[in-house]
Protein backbone atom coordinates (compact mmCIF):
# COMPACT_ATOMS: atom_id res chain seq x y z
CA UNK A 1 0.00 0.00 0.00
CA UNK A 2 1.20 3.17 -0.59
CA UNK A 3 0.65 6.49 1.54
CA UNK A 4 0.79 9.64 0.19
CA UNK A 5 0.38 12.13 3.41
CA UNK A 6 -1.14 15.53 2.76
CA UNK A 7 2.78 16.97 3.42
CA UNK A 8 3.87 14.59 0.43
CA UNK A 9 0.83 16.19 -1.52
CA UNK A 10 1.50 19.84 -0.72
CA UNK A 11 5.39 19.40 -1.26
CA UNK A 12 5.12 18.04 -4.52
CA UNK A 13 2.54 21.19 -5.83
CA UNK A 14 5.18 23.36 -3.81
CA UNK A 15 7.70 21.77 -6.46
CA UNK A 16 5.52 22.20 -9.46
CA UNK A 17 4.15 25.41 -8.89
CA UNK A 18 8.76 26.36 -7.69
CA UNK A 19 9.58 24.52 -11.60
CA UNK A 20 7.39 26.92 -13.47
CA UNK A 21 9.47 29.78 -11.65
CA UNK A 22 12.52 28.91 -12.74
CA UNK A 23 14.63 28.86 -16.07
CA UNK A 24 16.50 25.47 -14.81
CA UNK A 25 19.56 24.71 -17.04
CA UNK A 26 19.83 27.20 -20.13
CA UNK A 27 21.86 25.49 -23.05
CA UNK A 28 23.84 28.45 -24.74
CA UNK A 29 26.43 27.79 -27.83
CA UNK A 30 29.04 27.76 -25.18
CA UNK A 31 27.50 25.38 -23.01
CA UNK A 32 25.01 24.70 -19.88
CA UNK A 33 24.86 27.35 -17.27
CA UNK A 34 22.66 27.09 -14.13
CA UNK A 35 22.10 29.90 -12.04
CA UNK A 36 20.17 30.40 -8.55
CA UNK A 37 16.61 30.36 -8.40
CA UNK A 38 15.59 32.97 -5.39
CA UNK A 39 11.68 33.66 -3.89
CA UNK A 40 11.10 37.60 -3.41
CA UNK A 41 9.15 39.61 -0.84
CA UNK A 42 7.00 40.52 -3.36
CA UNK A 43 5.75 36.86 -4.27
CA UNK A 44 7.02 36.93 -7.34
CA UNK A 45 10.87 34.33 -8.19
CA UNK A 46 13.66 35.61 -10.19
CA UNK A 47 16.49 33.00 -11.68
CA UNK A 48 20.31 35.26 -11.02
CA UNK A 49 23.06 34.03 -13.38
CA UNK A 50 26.42 35.63 -11.84
CA UNK A 51 29.81 35.57 -14.22
CA UNK A 52 28.60 34.13 -17.80
CA UNK A 53 31.45 34.31 -19.69
CA UNK A 54 30.54 36.45 -22.66
CA UNK A 55 34.22 36.43 -24.49
CA UNK A 56 37.74 34.50 -24.33
CA UNK A 57 40.25 35.65 -21.52
CA UNK A 58 41.24 39.10 -22.87
CA UNK A 59 44.85 39.39 -24.62
CA UNK A 60 46.82 42.33 -24.05
CA UNK A 61 46.19 45.09 -26.21
CA UNK A 62 43.70 42.64 -28.52
CA UNK A 63 39.92 42.70 -29.44
CA UNK A 64 38.12 40.37 -27.52
CA UNK A 65 37.92 36.64 -29.00
CA UNK A 66 34.83 34.69 -28.67
CA UNK A 67 34.57 31.77 -25.59
CA UNK A 68 35.84 28.73 -26.58
CA UNK A 69 32.91 26.90 -24.35
CA UNK A 70 32.72 24.10 -21.51
CA UNK A 71 31.73 21.09 -20.56
CA UNK A 72 29.35 20.26 -17.93
CA UNK A 73 27.25 22.96 -16.51
CA UNK A 74 28.82 25.93 -16.01
CA UNK A 75 27.52 26.70 -12.43
CA UNK A 76 26.74 31.00 -12.67
CA UNK A 77 25.90 31.34 -8.70
CA UNK A 78 29.18 33.64 -7.71
CA UNK A 79 30.17 37.15 -9.43
CA UNK A 80 33.63 36.50 -11.34
CA UNK A 81 36.84 38.74 -11.02
CA UNK A 82 36.89 42.08 -11.58
CA UNK A 83 38.91 43.66 -14.44
CA UNK A 84 42.55 44.58 -12.87
CA UNK A 85 42.73 47.74 -12.10
CA UNK A 86 44.29 50.23 -9.41
CA UNK A 87 43.07 50.13 -6.04
CA UNK A 88 42.36 53.21 -3.81
CA UNK A 89 45.70 54.80 -3.19
CA UNK A 90 46.62 54.35 -7.16
CA UNK A 91 49.64 51.93 -6.23
CA UNK A 92 48.27 48.94 -5.44
CA UNK A 93 46.25 46.86 -8.24
CA UNK A 94 43.28 44.67 -7.55
CA UNK A 95 41.05 42.57 -9.93
CA UNK A 96 42.28 39.90 -12.75
CA UNK A 97 42.67 39.72 -16.36
CA UNK A 98 40.35 37.22 -16.66
CA UNK A 99 37.02 39.28 -16.13
CA UNK A 100 35.11 38.97 -19.22
CA UNK A 101 31.85 37.92 -17.75
CA UNK A 102 28.14 39.34 -17.67
CA UNK A 103 25.50 38.63 -15.02
CA UNK A 104 21.70 38.16 -15.59
CA UNK A 105 18.29 39.07 -13.52
CA UNK A 106 15.33 37.51 -14.87
CA UNK A 107 12.39 37.93 -13.32
CA UNK A 108 9.17 35.67 -12.95
CA UNK A 109 5.18 36.45 -12.70
CA UNK A 110 3.36 33.25 -12.08
CA UNK A 111 5.44 31.34 -15.09
CA UNK A 112 8.64 31.52 -16.66
CA UNK A 113 8.27 35.08 -18.96
CA UNK A 114 9.02 35.26 -22.42
CA UNK A 115 9.67 38.38 -24.84
CA UNK A 116 10.75 40.18 -21.61
CA UNK A 117 12.40 44.01 -22.08
CA UNK A 118 15.88 43.94 -21.53
CA UNK A 119 18.38 46.29 -19.48
CA UNK A 120 22.16 46.44 -20.17
CA UNK A 121 24.26 47.91 -17.66
CA UNK A 122 27.35 49.95 -18.34
CA UNK A 123 29.19 50.89 -14.77
CA UNK A 124 31.58 53.94 -14.38
CA UNK A 125 34.43 54.73 -13.01
CA UNK A 126 36.41 57.23 -15.57
CA UNK A 127 37.55 54.37 -17.92
CA UNK A 128 40.37 53.82 -15.07
CA UNK A 129 38.17 51.59 -12.20
CA UNK A 130 34.39 50.05 -11.54
CA UNK A 131 32.71 46.44 -12.20
CA UNK A 132 29.73 44.87 -13.59
CA UNK A 133 28.34 44.37 -9.68
CA UNK A 134 29.81 47.39 -8.12
CA UNK A 135 30.46 47.61 -4.37
CA UNK A 136 29.92 44.09 -3.36
CA UNK A 137 29.81 43.61 0.41
CA UNK A 138 28.17 41.02 2.35
CA UNK A 139 24.49 41.11 1.20
CA UNK A 140 24.81 44.31 -0.33
CA UNK A 141 25.37 44.56 -3.49
CA UNK A 142 25.30 47.88 -5.58
CA UNK A 143 24.70 47.23 -9.07
CA UNK A 144 22.24 44.15 -8.14
CA UNK A 145 19.71 44.12 -10.65
CA UNK A 146 17.31 42.48 -8.53
CA UNK A 147 15.09 45.29 -7.50
CA UNK A 148 15.21 47.15 -10.97
CA UNK A 149 14.16 43.24 -12.61
CA UNK A 150 11.34 42.70 -10.21
CA UNK A 151 9.79 46.10 -9.56
CA UNK A 152 10.37 47.33 -13.76
CA UNK A 153 9.79 43.81 -14.71
CA UNK A 154 12.33 43.70 -17.05
CA UNK A 155 15.52 41.29 -17.40
CA UNK A 156 18.73 43.35 -16.11
CA UNK A 157 21.89 42.44 -17.27
CA UNK A 158 25.52 44.00 -16.01
CA UNK A 159 28.57 43.60 -17.68
CA UNK A 160 32.39 43.65 -17.20
CA UNK A 161 34.59 45.41 -19.93
CA UNK A 162 38.70 46.10 -19.12
CA UNK A 163 39.55 49.82 -17.79
CA UNK A 164 42.64 51.67 -17.47
CA UNK A 165 45.41 50.83 -19.28
CA UNK A 166 44.61 47.31 -20.59
CA UNK A 167 41.17 49.10 -21.58
CA UNK A 168 42.05 52.22 -22.84
CA UNK A 169 45.77 52.95 -23.94
CA UNK A 170 46.57 53.74 -27.19
CA UNK A 171 49.23 54.33 -29.22
CA UNK A 172 46.87 56.28 -32.02
CA UNK A 173 47.75 54.04 -34.89
CA UNK A 174 46.39 50.41 -35.58
CA UNK A 175 49.51 48.56 -33.90
CA UNK A 176 47.86 49.55 -31.02
CA UNK A 177 44.43 51.24 -31.43
CA UNK A 178 43.01 51.22 -28.38
CA UNK A 179 39.08 51.44 -27.49
CA UNK A 180 39.66 47.99 -25.98
CA UNK A 181 37.12 47.93 -23.15
CA UNK A 182 35.08 49.67 -25.73
CA UNK A 183 35.16 46.57 -27.84
CA UNK A 184 34.45 44.04 -25.16
CA UNK A 185 31.41 46.20 -24.21
CA UNK A 186 30.35 45.67 -27.72
CA UNK A 187 30.94 42.41 -27.89
CA UNK A 188 29.09 42.07 -24.41
CA UNK A 189 25.94 43.65 -26.35
CA UNK A 190 25.91 41.65 -29.17
CA UNK A 191 26.26 38.27 -26.91
CA UNK A 192 22.69 39.19 -24.96
CA UNK A 193 21.33 39.98 -28.48
CA UNK A 194 22.09 36.53 -29.62
CA UNK A 195 21.70 34.25 -25.94
CA UNK A 196 18.72 36.91 -24.17
CA UNK A 197 15.94 34.63 -25.82
CA UNK A 198 16.89 31.81 -24.27
CA UNK A 199 16.68 33.40 -20.56
CA UNK A 200 13.33 34.83 -21.73
CA UNK A 201 14.30 38.13 -22.85
CA UNK A 202 13.36 40.11 -26.39
CA UNK A 203 16.04 40.60 -28.57
CA UNK A 204 14.16 43.14 -30.28
CA UNK A 205 13.63 45.30 -27.12
CA UNK A 206 17.12 45.55 -25.59
CA UNK A 207 18.14 48.72 -24.13
CA UNK A 208 21.59 49.85 -22.65
CA UNK A 209 22.25 51.93 -19.85
CA UNK A 210 24.75 53.50 -18.01
CA UNK A 211 26.42 56.08 -15.37
CA UNK A 212 29.25 58.63 -15.97
CA UNK A 213 32.17 56.83 -17.94
CA UNK A 214 29.31 54.10 -18.63
CA UNK A 215 27.31 57.14 -19.86
CA UNK A 216 29.39 58.13 -22.08
CA UNK A 217 30.13 54.64 -23.53
CA UNK A 218 26.30 54.36 -24.00
CA UNK A 219 26.42 57.50 -26.01
CA UNK A 220 29.57 55.99 -28.01
CA UNK A 221 27.67 52.98 -28.74
CA UNK A 222 24.68 54.49 -30.19
CA UNK A 223 27.28 56.10 -32.62
CA UNK A 224 29.21 53.02 -34.26
CA UNK A 225 28.43 51.46 -37.00
CA UNK A 226 28.86 47.63 -35.68
CA UNK A 227 25.83 47.95 -33.15
CA UNK A 228 23.44 48.06 -36.02
CA UNK A 229 20.23 46.52 -35.31
CA UNK A 230 21.80 45.21 -31.53
CA UNK A 231 19.55 47.48 -29.44
CA UNK A 232 16.62 49.27 -29.70
CA UNK A 233 17.40 52.03 -26.96
CA UNK A 234 20.09 54.00 -24.64
CA UNK A 235 19.86 55.73 -21.18
CA UNK A 236 23.54 58.30 -20.88
CA UNK A 237 23.26 59.23 -17.01
CA UNK A 238 25.89 61.96 -16.18
CA UNK A 239 27.86 61.16 -19.25
CA UNK A 240 27.84 61.80 -23.61
CA UNK A 241 30.24 61.29 -25.99
CA UNK A 242 30.17 65.06 -26.21
CA UNK A 243 31.72 65.23 -22.41
CA UNK A 244 35.09 67.10 -22.48
CA UNK A 245 36.56 63.99 -20.94
CA UNK A 246 35.20 61.12 -22.98
CA UNK A 247 37.09 61.03 -26.22
CA UNK A 248 41.40 61.33 -25.84
CA UNK A 249 42.41 62.93 -29.39
CA UNK A 250 46.28 62.24 -28.82
CA UNK A 251 46.32 59.33 -26.84
CA UNK A 252 50.07 59.00 -27.99
CA UNK A 253 51.41 61.86 -25.49
CA UNK A 254 50.23 59.60 -22.47
CA UNK A 255 51.02 56.20 -24.52
CA UNK A 256 54.79 57.72 -24.34
CA UNK A 257 54.58 57.93 -20.39
CA UNK A 258 53.34 54.80 -20.22
CA UNK A 259 56.04 52.95 -22.25
CA UNK A 260 58.57 55.09 -20.52
CA UNK A 261 57.22 54.06 -17.07
CA UNK A 262 57.36 50.43 -17.92
CA UNK A 263 60.98 50.49 -19.55
CA UNK A 264 59.78 49.76 -23.35
CA UNK A 265 60.99 52.34 -26.17
CA UNK A 266 59.18 54.78 -27.92
CA UNK A 267 60.40 54.45 -31.33
CA UNK A 268 58.60 51.41 -33.64
CA UNK A 269 58.94 48.89 -30.96
CA UNK A 270 56.84 50.81 -28.60
CA UNK A 271 53.66 48.43 -29.73
CA UNK A 272 55.16 45.16 -29.64
CA UNK A 273 56.98 45.74 -26.50
CA UNK A 274 53.99 46.64 -24.32
CA UNK A 275 52.01 43.31 -25.23
CA UNK A 276 55.07 42.04 -23.41
CA UNK A 277 54.62 43.62 -20.11
CA UNK A 278 53.17 42.35 -17.28
CA UNK A 279 49.18 43.75 -17.52
CA UNK A 280 49.65 44.96 -13.67
CA UNK A 281 53.18 46.89 -14.46
CA UNK A 282 51.01 48.34 -17.34
CA UNK A 283 48.21 49.05 -15.45
CA UNK A 284 49.87 50.72 -12.52
CA UNK A 285 51.73 52.26 -15.07
CA UNK A 286 48.64 54.11 -16.15
CA UNK A 287 47.49 55.09 -13.00
CA UNK A 288 47.04 58.85 -12.21
CA UNK A 289 49.21 61.21 -10.66
CA UNK A 290 47.44 62.95 -8.20
CA UNK A 291 50.53 65.34 -7.18
CA UNK A 292 50.23 66.81 -11.06
CA UNK A 293 46.55 68.00 -10.36
CA UNK A 294 47.62 70.97 -8.27
CA UNK A 295 48.24 73.27 -11.64
CA UNK A 296 45.42 72.23 -13.96
CA UNK A 297 41.46 71.02 -12.93
CA UNK A 298 41.56 67.05 -12.84
CA UNK A 299 39.42 66.42 -16.11
CA UNK A 300 42.75 67.06 -17.75
CA UNK A 301 44.40 64.06 -16.27
CA UNK A 302 41.38 61.48 -17.72
CA UNK A 303 43.68 60.27 -20.35
CA UNK A 304 43.24 56.78 -20.46
CA UNK A 305 39.69 56.67 -22.63
CA UNK A 306 37.93 55.88 -25.54
CA UNK A 307 39.64 57.03 -29.17
CA UNK A 308 38.44 58.02 -32.79
CA UNK A 309 40.21 54.98 -34.23
CA UNK A 310 38.68 54.98 -37.58
CA UNK A 311 36.91 51.34 -36.73
CA UNK A 312 34.78 51.19 -33.71
CA UNK A 313 34.63 55.18 -33.84
CA UNK A 314 35.21 56.06 -37.97
CA UNK A 315 35.00 59.96 -37.19
CA UNK A 316 34.52 62.45 -34.50
CA UNK A 317 31.28 61.01 -32.48
CA UNK A 318 29.63 64.38 -33.67
CA UNK A 319 29.59 62.97 -37.07
CA UNK A 320 28.01 59.90 -36.34
CA UNK A 321 24.18 60.53 -35.30
CA UNK A 322 22.73 59.23 -38.03
CA UNK A 323 24.12 56.16 -36.78
CA UNK A 324 21.56 56.43 -33.78
CA UNK A 325 18.34 57.70 -35.55
CA UNK A 326 16.45 55.02 -35.03
CA UNK A 327 17.57 54.88 -31.35
CA UNK A 328 14.96 55.74 -28.69
CA UNK A 329 17.79 57.82 -26.19
CA UNK A 330 17.45 59.40 -22.96
CA UNK A 331 20.25 61.31 -21.76
CA UNK A 332 20.32 63.78 -17.96
CA UNK A 333 22.73 64.80 -15.45
CA UNK A 334 22.44 65.78 -11.81
CA UNK A 335 22.04 69.33 -10.89
CA UNK A 336 26.09 69.25 -9.26
CA UNK A 337 27.57 66.56 -11.09
CA UNK A 338 30.25 68.96 -10.89
CA UNK A 339 30.54 68.69 -7.60
CA UNK A 340 33.03 65.57 -7.55
CA UNK A 341 35.46 67.31 -9.56
CA UNK A 342 35.34 70.90 -8.04
CA UNK A 343 36.29 68.75 -4.19
CA UNK A 344 39.60 67.44 -5.88
CA UNK A 345 39.90 71.09 -7.93
CA UNK A 346 39.20 73.30 -5.08
CA UNK A 347 38.84 71.37 -2.20
CA UNK A 348 37.99 74.68 0.13
CA UNK A 349 34.43 74.25 -1.39
CA UNK A 350 33.25 71.62 1.31
CA UNK A 351 35.21 73.29 4.33
CA UNK A 352 32.42 76.13 5.67
CA UNK A 353 35.60 77.55 7.90
CA UNK A 354 37.86 77.90 4.82
CA UNK A 355 37.26 81.19 2.55
CA UNK A 356 37.57 80.25 -0.76
CA UNK A 357 38.73 83.59 -3.04
CA UNK A 358 37.14 85.00 -6.30
CA UNK A 359 40.47 84.09 -7.83
CA UNK A 360 39.77 80.49 -7.67
CA UNK A 361 37.01 81.42 -9.91
CA UNK A 362 38.87 82.49 -12.13
CA UNK A 363 41.45 80.40 -12.46
CA UNK A 364 39.05 77.74 -13.47
CA UNK A 365 37.90 79.32 -16.17
CA UNK A 366 41.12 80.30 -17.43
CA UNK A 367 41.92 76.60 -17.43
CA UNK A 368 38.43 75.50 -19.39
CA UNK A 369 38.94 78.51 -21.43
CA UNK A 370 42.73 77.99 -22.24
CA UNK A 371 42.13 77.46 -26.20
CA UNK A 372 40.59 80.39 -26.69
CA UNK A 373 42.03 83.13 -24.22
CA UNK A 374 40.90 86.30 -22.43
CA UNK A 375 38.02 87.66 -25.11
CA UNK A 376 36.07 83.83 -24.13
CA UNK A 377 37.74 84.34 -20.07
CA UNK A 378 35.85 87.62 -20.00
CA UNK A 379 32.64 86.50 -21.23
CA UNK A 380 32.67 83.49 -19.13
CA UNK A 381 33.32 85.30 -15.94
CA UNK A 382 30.63 87.97 -16.35
CA UNK A 383 28.31 85.41 -17.06
CA UNK A 384 28.85 83.36 -13.58
CA UNK A 385 29.24 86.51 -11.63
CA UNK A 386 26.53 88.08 -13.09
CA UNK A 387 24.03 87.00 -9.67
CA UNK A 388 26.82 87.51 -7.47
CA UNK A 389 26.51 90.35 -4.93
CA UNK A 390 28.78 93.26 -5.26
CA UNK A 391 31.17 91.34 -2.82
CA UNK A 392 29.95 88.15 -3.12
CA UNK A 393 29.26 85.63 -0.34
CA UNK A 394 31.36 82.20 0.70
CA UNK A 395 28.18 80.59 -0.95
CA UNK A 396 28.35 82.33 -3.95
CA UNK A 397 31.42 81.99 -4.96
CA UNK A 398 31.76 77.81 -3.79
CA UNK A 399 28.43 77.34 -5.33
CA UNK A 400 29.45 78.79 -8.83
CA UNK A 401 32.68 76.42 -8.85
CA UNK A 402 30.24 73.27 -8.68
CA UNK A 403 28.02 75.20 -11.55
CA UNK A 404 31.00 75.81 -13.64
CA UNK A 405 32.34 72.24 -13.57
CA UNK A 406 28.99 70.93 -13.73
CA UNK A 407 28.11 72.92 -16.77
CA UNK A 408 31.20 72.67 -18.44
CA UNK A 409 32.18 68.71 -17.80
CA UNK A 410 28.24 67.48 -17.33
CA UNK A 411 25.24 69.77 -18.42
CA UNK A 412 26.26 71.38 -21.62
CA UNK A 413 27.72 68.53 -23.28
CA UNK A 414 24.74 66.53 -22.64
CA UNK A 415 22.36 69.29 -24.40
CA UNK A 416 24.81 69.11 -27.02
CA UNK A 417 24.62 65.13 -27.34
CA UNK A 418 20.64 65.60 -26.85
CA UNK A 419 20.29 68.29 -29.96
CA UNK A 420 22.26 66.07 -32.11
CA UNK A 421 20.40 63.28 -31.67
CA UNK A 422 16.99 64.76 -32.73
CA UNK A 423 18.41 66.46 -34.78
CA UNK A 424 19.37 63.18 -36.59
CA UNK A 425 16.18 61.14 -35.34
CA UNK A 426 14.10 59.75 -37.71
CA UNK A 427 12.08 57.16 -35.65
CA UNK A 428 14.10 57.42 -32.73
CA UNK A 429 12.69 59.40 -29.46
CA UNK A 430 14.73 61.94 -27.76
CA UNK A 431 13.93 62.62 -23.62
CA UNK A 432 16.55 64.80 -21.24
CA UNK A 433 16.22 65.16 -17.48
CA UNK A 434 17.74 67.10 -15.01
CA UNK A 435 17.87 65.13 -11.48
CA UNK A 436 17.65 67.27 -8.35
CA UNK A 437 17.22 65.10 -5.31
CA UNK A 438 19.72 66.73 -2.77
CA UNK A 439 22.83 64.77 -1.34
CA UNK A 440 21.96 62.93 1.52
CA UNK A 441 25.85 64.04 2.24
CA UNK A 442 24.71 67.74 2.44
CA UNK A 443 23.68 69.48 6.11
CA UNK A 444 25.30 70.91 9.00
CA UNK A 445 27.72 68.41 10.48
CA UNK A 446 27.77 66.49 7.46
CA UNK A 447 30.93 66.57 4.64
CA UNK A 448 28.83 68.33 2.01
CA UNK A 449 27.81 72.11 2.43
CA UNK A 450 24.08 73.03 3.18
CA UNK A 451 23.29 74.16 -0.41
CA UNK A 452 24.68 70.91 -1.85
CA UNK A 453 22.41 69.32 -4.63
CA UNK A 454 22.76 66.45 -6.08
CA UNK A 455 26.54 64.87 -6.94
CA UNK A 456 28.03 62.56 -9.52
CA UNK A 457 26.39 59.33 -8.81
CA UNK A 458 23.58 60.35 -6.86
CA UNK A 459 20.95 58.89 -9.37
CA UNK A 460 22.55 55.36 -9.59
CA UNK A 461 20.79 54.38 -6.24
CA UNK A 462 17.51 55.24 -7.25
CA UNK A 463 17.69 53.54 -10.66
CA UNK A 464 18.71 50.10 -8.57
CA UNK A 465 16.12 50.60 -6.39
CA UNK A 466 18.44 50.85 -3.24
CA UNK A 467 15.83 53.17 -1.23
CA UNK A 468 14.01 49.64 -1.03
CA UNK A 469 16.50 47.26 -0.63
CA UNK A 470 18.80 49.14 1.56
CA UNK A 471 15.95 50.81 3.14
CA UNK A 472 17.64 51.48 6.32
CA UNK A 473 19.82 53.54 4.73
CA UNK A 474 16.76 55.75 3.40
CA UNK A 475 13.51 57.72 3.89
CA UNK A 476 10.15 57.53 2.89
CA UNK A 477 10.21 59.81 -0.14
CA UNK A 478 13.46 58.51 -1.27
CA UNK A 479 11.56 55.39 -2.13
CA UNK A 480 9.42 57.85 -3.63
CA UNK A 481 11.74 58.50 -6.03
CA UNK A 482 13.00 55.25 -6.52
CA UNK A 483 9.56 54.26 -7.55
CA UNK A 484 9.21 56.80 -10.68
CA UNK A 485 13.22 56.42 -11.69
CA UNK A 486 12.36 52.48 -11.98
CA UNK A 487 8.80 53.49 -13.46
CA UNK A 488 10.14 55.74 -16.43
CA UNK A 489 13.39 53.59 -16.79
CA UNK A 490 12.01 50.28 -17.06
CA UNK A 491 8.36 51.63 -19.14
CA UNK A 492 11.05 53.39 -21.90
CA UNK A 493 12.85 49.90 -21.81
CA UNK A 494 9.37 48.37 -22.72
CA UNK A 495 7.76 50.77 -25.13
CA UNK A 496 10.49 53.43 -25.98
CA UNK A 497 8.36 55.99 -23.85
CA UNK A 498 9.06 57.10 -20.33
CA UNK A 499 5.72 57.47 -19.73
CA UNK A 500 4.17 54.24 -21.60
CA UNK A 501 4.18 51.38 -19.73
CA UNK A 502 3.39 48.67 -16.76
CA UNK A 503 4.19 51.50 -14.24
CA UNK A 504 2.94 55.05 -13.64
CA UNK A 505 5.06 57.81 -12.27
CA UNK A 506 3.89 61.68 -11.33
CA UNK A 507 5.14 63.84 -14.82
CA UNK A 508 4.48 63.78 -18.20
CA UNK A 509 8.10 63.39 -19.26
CA UNK A 510 7.67 65.67 -23.10
CA UNK A 511 9.96 64.51 -25.62
CA UNK A 512 13.18 66.79 -26.63
CA UNK A 513 13.36 68.81 -29.54
CA UNK A 514 15.75 71.31 -30.79
CA UNK A 515 13.23 74.53 -30.29
CA UNK A 516 12.04 73.69 -27.39
CA UNK A 517 14.22 71.24 -25.39
CA UNK A 518 12.44 70.26 -22.97
CA UNK A 519 13.28 67.98 -20.09
CA UNK A 520 11.65 66.46 -16.55
CA UNK A 521 12.72 67.32 -13.49
CA UNK A 522 13.46 64.33 -11.24
CA UNK A 523 13.30 64.89 -7.04
CA UNK A 524 11.19 63.34 -5.14
CA UNK A 525 8.81 65.97 -4.42
CA UNK A 526 8.02 65.85 -8.19
CA UNK A 527 4.97 66.44 -9.46
CA UNK A 528 2.97 67.39 -13.05
CA UNK A 529 4.74 70.73 -12.91
CA UNK A 530 8.48 69.45 -12.60
CA UNK A 531 8.81 69.77 -16.32
CA UNK A 532 11.10 72.55 -17.82
CA UNK A 533 12.38 73.84 -20.77
CA UNK A 534 15.86 74.97 -21.96
CA UNK A 535 18.07 73.74 -18.95
CA UNK A 536 20.33 76.97 -18.19
CA UNK A 537 20.30 78.20 -21.50
CA UNK A 538 23.09 80.94 -20.89
CA UNK A 539 25.39 78.41 -19.64
CA UNK A 540 24.66 75.94 -22.54
CA UNK A 541 25.14 78.55 -24.92
CA UNK A 542 28.03 79.76 -23.40
CA UNK A 543 29.85 76.84 -23.28
CA UNK A 544 28.38 75.46 -26.98
CA UNK A 545 28.45 78.22 -28.97
CA UNK A 546 30.21 81.38 -27.58
CA UNK A 547 33.36 80.05 -26.00
CA UNK A 548 33.73 78.01 -29.29
CA UNK A 549 33.09 81.08 -31.59
CA UNK A 550 35.99 82.82 -30.62
CA UNK A 551 39.18 81.47 -32.40
CA UNK A 552 41.64 79.11 -30.78
CA UNK A 553 44.53 80.45 -29.55
CA UNK A 554 46.25 77.04 -28.72
CA UNK A 555 45.35 74.49 -31.38
CA UNK A 556 43.77 71.82 -29.36
C1 LIG B 1 16.24 26.02 -7.22
O1 LIG B 1 17.46 26.03 -6.51
C2 LIG B 1 17.62 24.93 -5.61
C3 LIG B 1 18.95 25.11 -4.92
O2 LIG B 1 19.00 26.35 -4.30
C4 LIG B 1 17.59 23.62 -6.36
O3 LIG B 1 17.64 22.55 -5.43
C5 LIG B 1 16.31 23.54 -7.18
O4 LIG B 1 16.34 22.39 -7.98
C6 LIG B 1 16.15 24.76 -8.05
N1 LIG B 1 14.89 24.69 -8.74
C7 LIG B 1 14.79 24.76 -10.06
C8 LIG B 1 13.41 24.66 -10.59
O5 LIG B 1 15.76 24.97 -10.79
C1 LIG C 1 50.22 52.81 -1.10
O1 LIG C 1 49.95 54.13 -0.67
C2 LIG C 1 49.52 54.21 0.67
C3 LIG C 1 49.09 55.65 0.93
O2 LIG C 1 49.98 56.56 0.35
C4 LIG C 1 50.67 53.74 1.58
O3 LIG C 1 50.25 53.79 2.92
C5 LIG C 1 51.01 52.30 1.21
O4 LIG C 1 52.12 51.87 1.93
C6 LIG C 1 51.33 52.18 -0.28
N1 LIG C 1 51.50 50.78 -0.63
C7 LIG C 1 52.46 50.34 -1.45
C8 LIG C 1 52.48 48.89 -1.73
O5 LIG C 1 53.25 51.10 -1.98
C1 LIG D 1 1.91 39.72 -12.47
O1 LIG D 1 0.83 38.88 -12.81
C2 LIG D 1 -0.42 39.32 -12.32
C3 LIG D 1 -1.45 38.25 -12.63
O2 LIG D 1 -1.17 37.62 -13.85
C4 LIG D 1 -0.73 40.66 -12.97
O3 LIG D 1 -1.96 41.15 -12.47
C5 LIG D 1 0.37 41.63 -12.66
O4 LIG D 1 0.15 42.86 -13.34
C6 LIG D 1 1.70 41.09 -13.08
N1 LIG D 1 2.72 42.01 -12.63
C7 LIG D 1 3.70 42.38 -13.39
C8 LIG D 1 4.65 43.34 -12.79
O5 LIG D 1 3.86 41.97 -14.52
C1 LIG E 1 8.99 45.44 -27.47
O1 LIG E 1 8.00 45.09 -26.55
C2 LIG E 1 6.75 45.70 -26.76
C3 LIG E 1 5.83 45.35 -25.61
O2 LIG E 1 5.91 44.01 -25.29
C4 LIG E 1 6.21 45.29 -28.11
O3 LIG E 1 4.99 45.95 -28.36
C5 LIG E 1 7.22 45.64 -29.17
O4 LIG E 1 6.78 45.18 -30.42
C6 LIG E 1 8.56 45.02 -28.86
N1 LIG E 1 9.56 45.34 -29.86
C7 LIG E 1 10.03 46.56 -30.11
C8 LIG E 1 11.06 46.65 -31.17
O5 LIG E 1 9.66 47.57 -29.53
C1 LIG F 1 53.51 63.28 -10.73
O1 LIG F 1 53.46 64.64 -11.12
C2 LIG F 1 54.47 65.43 -10.53
C3 LIG F 1 54.21 66.89 -10.87
O2 LIG F 1 53.89 67.05 -12.23
C4 LIG F 1 55.84 64.93 -11.03
O3 LIG F 1 56.86 65.67 -10.44
C5 LIG F 1 55.99 63.46 -10.65
O4 LIG F 1 57.16 62.94 -11.20
C6 LIG F 1 54.82 62.64 -11.16
N1 LIG F 1 54.91 61.28 -10.64
C7 LIG F 1 54.78 60.20 -11.41
C8 LIG F 1 54.87 58.89 -10.72
O5 LIG F 1 54.59 60.27 -12.63
C1 LIG G 1 32.44 90.05 -13.33
O1 LIG G 1 33.40 89.76 -14.34
C2 LIG G 1 33.83 90.87 -15.10
C3 LIG G 1 34.91 90.39 -16.08
O2 LIG G 1 34.38 89.83 -17.21
C4 LIG G 1 34.40 91.95 -14.22
O3 LIG G 1 34.71 93.10 -14.99
C5 LIG G 1 33.40 92.31 -13.12
O4 LIG G 1 34.00 93.21 -12.23
C6 LIG G 1 32.99 91.07 -12.36
N1 LIG G 1 31.95 91.39 -11.38
C7 LIG G 1 32.02 90.96 -10.12
C8 LIG G 1 30.84 91.31 -9.26
O5 LIG G 1 32.96 90.31 -9.68
C1 LIG H 1 9.23 71.08 -29.97
O1 LIG H 1 8.85 71.20 -28.60
C2 LIG H 1 7.96 72.29 -28.35
C3 LIG H 1 7.68 72.28 -26.86
O2 LIG H 1 8.73 72.76 -26.17
C4 LIG H 1 6.68 72.14 -29.14
O3 LIG H 1 5.87 73.28 -28.93
C5 LIG H 1 7.00 71.99 -30.61
O4 LIG H 1 5.81 71.70 -31.30
C6 LIG H 1 7.99 70.87 -30.84
N1 LIG H 1 8.39 70.83 -32.23
C7 LIG H 1 8.34 69.72 -32.95
C8 LIG H 1 8.80 69.83 -34.36
O5 LIG H 1 7.94 68.66 -32.49
C1 LIG I 1 3.90 70.83 -7.46
O1 LIG I 1 4.94 71.08 -6.53
C2 LIG I 1 5.23 72.46 -6.37
C3 LIG I 1 6.44 72.64 -5.46
O2 LIG I 1 7.06 71.45 -5.10
C4 LIG I 1 4.01 73.15 -5.79
O3 LIG I 1 4.28 74.53 -5.65
C5 LIG I 1 2.83 72.96 -6.71
O4 LIG I 1 1.65 73.49 -6.13
C6 LIG I 1 2.60 71.49 -7.02
N1 LIG I 1 1.61 71.37 -8.06
C7 LIG I 1 0.63 70.50 -8.03
C8 LIG I 1 -0.29 70.49 -9.21
O5 LIG I 1 0.44 69.77 -7.06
Amino acid sequence: MIFISETQIFVAIALVLYNVNSLHIIYLQGGLVRGENISLASGRHMDVFRGIPFADVPETFMKPKPHPGWDDVLDTTEFKDICLQVSVAFNLTIGSTDCLYLNIWVPHNGSVSSDMPVMVWIYGGAFMIGSSMGTHILSFTQFSGQELADRGNVIVVSIGYRVGSLGFLSTGDPELAGNYGIWDQQAAIAWVHRNIRKFGGDPENITIFGESAGGASVSLQILSPHNKGLFKRAISQSGVSASPWTINKNPREYAVEVTLAVNCPTDERMASCLKEIDPVALTLAGSFNLSSCAREPIVYHLELSPVIDGDFLPDHPSKLFHNAADIDFIAGVNNMDGHAFTSIDVPGVNIDLLPVPVEDVEKLLTAYTKHKGDAAWHAALSLYNSTWEPTPSQESIKKTLVHIETDFLFLAPTQAALKLHADNAKTGRTYSYLFSEPSQMAGIFKPFPQWMGAGHTDDVPFVFGKPFSAALMYLAHHRDLSGYMIAYWANFARTGNPNEGELSAPATWPTFNSTGQDFVELNSKMNESYVGENMRKPFVDLWNNVVPSFPDIIPE
